[in-house]
C-alpha cells in the first residue's frame, strides 16, 4: 500500500529475517520510504543493530518464524496499536548442501521447518490482521524454479514456497491481500559466503550467470519494495525471477558474443 508518490508514509511493514542480507536491505528501502518497520528475526543482537542503523522508524522484535506463538504476539502487538499491518515480507531462511543420499531426516524436516513451514505460519497469521490493499511478499528461491542437484531439501522448500504463494494469491485476493513470491539467483549475503555453496568452482559458476555476477540484497529489495507498493497492484500469485538470467535458458558460449544492432 503506498499513500503518496514515493512514499509509504502510515504503513506498517513487518519483516523476517531482517537482521542480515536480504531482509535487512528490504527493510532499508521501506524506512527510506517512511514506512513504520518491524524488523524480526532470531539473531537479536545483530537484529537490534540493524533496525538502529536504520533509524527510528524501524524497531526490532523476536520472531522464530517456526514458532506460532511468536508469529501471534507480534501480529497481535501490531493490531493493538491500532496500525494493522500492510506488508509482509518472509525472508528468514537457511539452505544446506547435501546429496539427498547424505541429508539427514532432521536436516531435511529443519529445512521445510524453516522456510516452509514459517512462510505458512506467516501468511496465516499476517493475514489476520492484515488490511485491504495489503501485499505478502515470500522470497523463494532460483532453486524453487530449477531443481538443483545437492540442494534437495532446500529446493522442496522453495518450491513449495512457490506453492503456498499462489494458493494464497487465489484465497486472499476477495480481501483484497496480494501475494506473490520473488527469486533471487545468486545473491551475496552470508548464506552464499565462505561455504561453496552455488559451486565448487565459483569463479566458474558466475561466469555460467548470464549477467556474470551476483546479485546483491539490495538488488532483491528494490522488486520487494516494487511487488508491496501499489504500482503492483494488478500482481498477484507470481513469481519474479532476479537470478541476472539464469532461468532464462540455457546459455551457450557462443551467445554470449552476439553483437546487436
Ligand atoms: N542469498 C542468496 O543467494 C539467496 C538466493 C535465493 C533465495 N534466498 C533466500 O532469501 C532469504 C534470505 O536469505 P539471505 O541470503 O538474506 O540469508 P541471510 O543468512 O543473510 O539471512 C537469513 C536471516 O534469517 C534469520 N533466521 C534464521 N532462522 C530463523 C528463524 N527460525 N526465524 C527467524 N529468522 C531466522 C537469520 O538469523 C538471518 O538473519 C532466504 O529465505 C533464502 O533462502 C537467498
Amino acid at each position: 500500500m503506498t499513500t503518496a508518490e514515493g512514499s509509504m508514509v502510515g504503513t506498517t511493514v513487518l519483516i523476517t529475517g531482517g537482521a542480515s542480507g536480504i531482509g535487512g536491505a528490504c527493510a532499508q528501502v521501506f524506512a527510506e520510504d517512511g514506512a513504520t518497520v518491524y524488523l524480526t528475526d532470531v539473531d537479536d543482537e545483530a537484529g537490534t543493530r540493524r533496525a538502529d542503523e536504520l533509524g527510528t522508524r524501524v524497531s526490532y522484535r523476536h520472531l522464530d518464524v517456526t514458532s506460532e506463538l511468536d508469529w501471534a504476539e507480534v501480529t497481535a502487538e501490531i493490531s493493538s496499536r491500532g496500525d494493522g499491518l500492510d506488508v509482509l515480507v518472509n525472508s528468514a531462511g537457511a539452505a544446506i548442501k547435501a546429496t539427498l543420499a547424505h541429508t539427514t531426516l532432521d536436516q531435511f524436516r529443519r529445512m521445510l521447518d524453516l522456510n516452509l513451514i514459517g512462510t505458512f505460519l506467516g501468511i496465516k497469521a499476517a493475514s489476520g490482521v492484515m488490511r485491504s490493499g495489503g501485499s505478502i511478499v515470500n522470497i523463494a528461491s532460483l532453486r524453487g524454479v530449477l531443481a538443483t542437484a545437492e540442494l534437495g531439501a532446500y529446493g522442496a522448500s522453495k518450491f513449495g514456497v512457490r506453492a503456498l504463494t499462489k494458493v494464497a494469491a487465489l484465497e486472499l485476493a476477495d480481501n483484497g491481500i496480494r501475494v506473490n513470491a520473488v527469486c533471487p539467483g545468486s545473491i551475496d549475503t552470508p548464506i552464499t559466503a565462505g561455504a561453496d555453496f552455488d559451486s565448487d568452482d565459483v569463479e566458474a559458476y558466475v561466469r555460467s550467470i548470464p549477467m556474470q555476477r551476483r546479485g546483491s540484497p539490495l538488488e532483491v529489495a528494490e522488486v520487494v519494495r516494487f511487488l508491496a507498493g501499489d504500482k503492483s497492484s494488478y500482481v498477484t500469485g507470481a513469481d519474479i525471477m532476479v537470478d541476472g538470467g539464469t532461468a532464462a535458458g540455457v546459455r551457450t558460449p557462443k551467445v554470449s558474443k552476439v553483437s546487436v544492432g
